[in-house]
């Protein structure tokens, strides 16, 4: 198909991928960019603004990479992980002892526990490689938020506009120490792969892992499906570019957007150049009355 990006419909569906020992070993250091002041501060401000002082519960809580800090800025957190090693490596850290980290898959692991704030970050929704598991991801937030509480999700906007005609890849870093070229395999399902190259100390990692890649819309219906409306997004945690949509087609009142708890999401992109050219998905989701409940 001259031109056109392949399809391929029976492509086979995985679940969640994970992230084993050798992952979890090097995580910290790969994502080194992602633990620096300059990308965690503004999120923990952000965050802990959201919470207003209440518990707050991370989903795919990983090496404690958003919950240690935010737990030093008196936010109660607890989180839920689906791989031992990335828990561990959590457990092992200082402070770890006051962040509470359950094994078990977001789409359907509950918590004890009433939370003003659910969040969702580093893309890691698009973890979870069906449409159908991705939905439950919102119906699990919403049965672990208490009412008026957020549901904030981060994550980029899908680069299939960065493919070249023809083409199936594109290359989304090139540094010296790491090469990542992601593949669309499967634009029905919208799955696509992610392949990386990265030197640490002197080792080279390889790792590859499917990801479903999912649009603002979509996102949109799904947080409707169960209860959600949208608040606000925008293109960082530092409330960049902020996007109205919502405010008054969903009654929203403008004062709710611009106060304390106003709902927003950032991106950590690696790629200022393509944030700058497509800009990144950021949504802000508040909780109606949530359907359903863990306890
Ligand atoms: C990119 S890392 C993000 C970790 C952490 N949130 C951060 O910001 O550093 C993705 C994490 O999601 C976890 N994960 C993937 N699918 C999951 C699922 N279905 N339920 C819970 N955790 C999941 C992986 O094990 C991994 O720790």
């Amino acid at each position: 198909m001259d031109g056109e990006l392949r399809v391929t419909a029976d492509f086979a569906l995985v679940a969640s991928i994970v992230w084993e020992h050798d992952l979890a070993e090097v995580y910290d250091a790969t994502n080194a960019k992602e633990f620096e002041p300059s990308v965690l501060d503004p999120m923990i401000d952000l965050l802990a603004e959201l919470a207003q002082g209440g518990p707050a519960l991370e989903f795919a809580v990983g090496t404690g990479r958003v919950p240690l800090p935010l737990r030093a800025r008196g936010i109660a957190v607890q989180g839920i992980e689906l791989s031992e090693s990335m828990a561990a490596k959590l457990r092992s850290k200082v402070g770890a002892d006051a962040v509470a980290v359950t094994i078990g898959d977001m789409t359907s692991t509950c918590v004890a526990g009433d939370f003003a704030l659910v969040y969702l970050v580093a893309n890691t929704i698009m973890n979870v490689t069906t449409q159908e598991e991705q939905l439950a991801v919102f119906a699990n937030a919403a049965a672990h938020l208490r009412g008026g509480g957020c549901f904030v999700v981060e994550v980029i906007v899908p680069q299939l506009r960065r493919v070249p005609p023809g083409e199936r890849a594109r290359v989304f870093t090139l540094d010296l120490d790491h090469v990542g070229i992601e593949t669309f395999d499967d634009l029905v399902h919208q799955v696509a792969w992610s392949h990386h190259w990265i030197n640490v100390a002197g080792r080279l990692i390889t790792h590859s892992a499917p990801y479903r890649y999912v649009w603002p819309s979509e996102l949109d219906l799904m947080a409707k499906l169960h209860g959600f409306r949208c608040r606000n997004r925008w293109s960082g945690w530092k409330c960049e570019h902020r996007i109205r949509k919502y405010e008054s087609g969903g009654g929203l009142r403008e004062g709710i957007l611009r106060g304390i708890d106003a709902t927003a999401v950032g991106h950590t992109s690696r790629q200022p150049q393509l944030r700058r050219v497509f800009g990144t998905l950021a949504v802000g989701l508040v909780s109606g009355d949530p359907p359903l409940r863990c306890r």
